[in-house]
């Protein structure tokens, strides 16, 4: 089925590889999307060194330079919108959005974190699910709200940990199926098979119980 691609912005604080992950997903036709913009709130994130190879026009902007967090993030999603984008991703942007910003946005911007969602929010999720002797760790990909890392969760990638997994391997492991779990997301928003409805997740017309799950074959419903 072919479908217009949908119009896509993503913001990013960091090396990208998230991002980079999701421009081979669309150079191999697996990802129905136009990019519109890659934004930043650091000049050198690696990102906008990526976006800026594959002619994605960027943006950063210091949130310095702004009186407070609400100007930054209003001036920020107000330029998002401005790029025509219609979806925005957020791929290791590593700032809680305003909430009076992201009301325009509600259903239209995903998160990817690296944990089993609702545990562990914030930061250092490999090293908090080594010290709580976690036997499964993993990464969630869910709709954001205003509140940290705590949006209905879309879908979840899981991983076993090893008994010589430290923060570093677990981050190494997790990494790549972070990679086919973002774009397989994505790609279900851009078909508008998944959609924003009664402040929770549908897809296909009907409501998600539970997280969709990634596997060898895609995304499938939980068992
Ligand atoms: C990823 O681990 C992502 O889950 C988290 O931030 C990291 C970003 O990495 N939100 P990258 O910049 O995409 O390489």
């Amino acid at each position: 089925m072919s479908v217009t691609p949908a119009k896509v912005a993503v913001l990013a604080s960091g090396r990208g590889s998230n991002l980079a992950a999701l421009l081979d997903a669309r150079a191999r036709g697996e990802l129905p999307v136009e990019f519109t913009l890659v934004g930043s709130d650091k000049a050198d994130a690696g990102a906008l060194r990526l976006a800026e190879a594959a002619n994605i026009p960027t943006l950063a902007l210091d949130p310095r330079s702004y009186p407070n967090r609400r100007a930054f993030d209003l001036d920020l999603l107000a330029r998002v919108a401005a790029s025509g984008a219609e979806l925005l991703v957020l791929a290791g942007f590593m700032r809680v959005i305003d909430g009076e910003a992201l009301r325009p946005w509600e259903g239209r911007i995903i998160n990817i974190h690296p944990s089993l969602l609702p545990k562990y929010r914030g930061l250092h999720t490999h090293r908090r699910a080594l010290e709580a002797g976690d036997a499964e760790h993993g990464a969630s990909v869910h709709f954001v709200t205003a509140e940290l890392d705590g949006g209905p969760v879309i879908a979840q990638v899981r991983l076993c940990i090893h008994a010589t997994d430290d923060e570093q391997s677990l981050a190494e492991r997790l990494l790549p199926l972070e990679h086919r779990l973002l774009p397989a997301v994505l790609s279900l928003l851009a078909e508008r098979r998944l959609r924003w409805k009664e402040q929770a997740p549908w897809l296909d017309g009907k409501p998600l119980t539970a997280p969709l799950v990634l596997t060898g074959h895609g995304l499938q419903h939980a068992e």
